[in-house]
């Protein structure tokens, strides 16, 4: 149930964190001024990822990865699972709550862009790199 979610939520918070970034890329090349969209709509990528790390945590202490971690040991499947995957999407979360918090201290519009553009991109990359794949597409 908690896998499930987990999985489908993915879609969802990739969806909004990948258009978070593409307006805030489009917003600082154009120089146009930051608006209540702007901010609505990277506050959404914030609050649809915690959302996803949390369900991830349950995901986490409730998954048949320790079986398959008994079973087979610290093959590189279970690594992805139980190690790297977590890791890197806690640490892009941090990065997306970064940006978040520092694009509200920025003085200029093209600064507030820029911000949510530089940690949301960051935080983008660092997940696309630890999704497992293979398993996702299979469902
Ligand atoms: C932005 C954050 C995250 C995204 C986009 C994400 C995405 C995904 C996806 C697409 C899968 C594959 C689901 C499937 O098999 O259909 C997965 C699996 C998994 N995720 Fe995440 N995840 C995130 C954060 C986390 C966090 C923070 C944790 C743990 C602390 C976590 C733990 C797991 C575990 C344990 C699995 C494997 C579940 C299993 O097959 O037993 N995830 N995640």
């Amino acid at each position: 149930m908690m896998n499930t979610i987990h999985s489908y939520w993915a879609y969802l918070a990739l969806t909004i964190l990948l258009l978070a970034l593409i307006n805030a890329i489009v917003g600082y090349a154009s120089k146009r001024d930051f608006k209540a969209k702007d901010l609505r709509l990277s506050l959404f990528a914030l609050i649809t990822s915690h959302i996803q790390l949390l369900i991830g945590l349950g995901v986490y202490f409730s998954s048949p990865m320790y079986q398959s971690l008994k079973a087979s040991g610290m093959n590189a499947t279970n690594r992805m699972l139980a190690v790297e995957h977590p890791i890197m999407m806690i640490l892009a979360i941090v990065l997306i709550t970064i940006g978040w918090s520092k694009h509200k201290k920025q003085t200029t519009d093209t600064g507030k862009f820029k911000t949510i553009a530089i940690f949301y991109g960051l935080a983008l990359i660092l997940i696309l790199s630890r999704i497992p794949w293979s398993q996702w597409c299979d469902i």
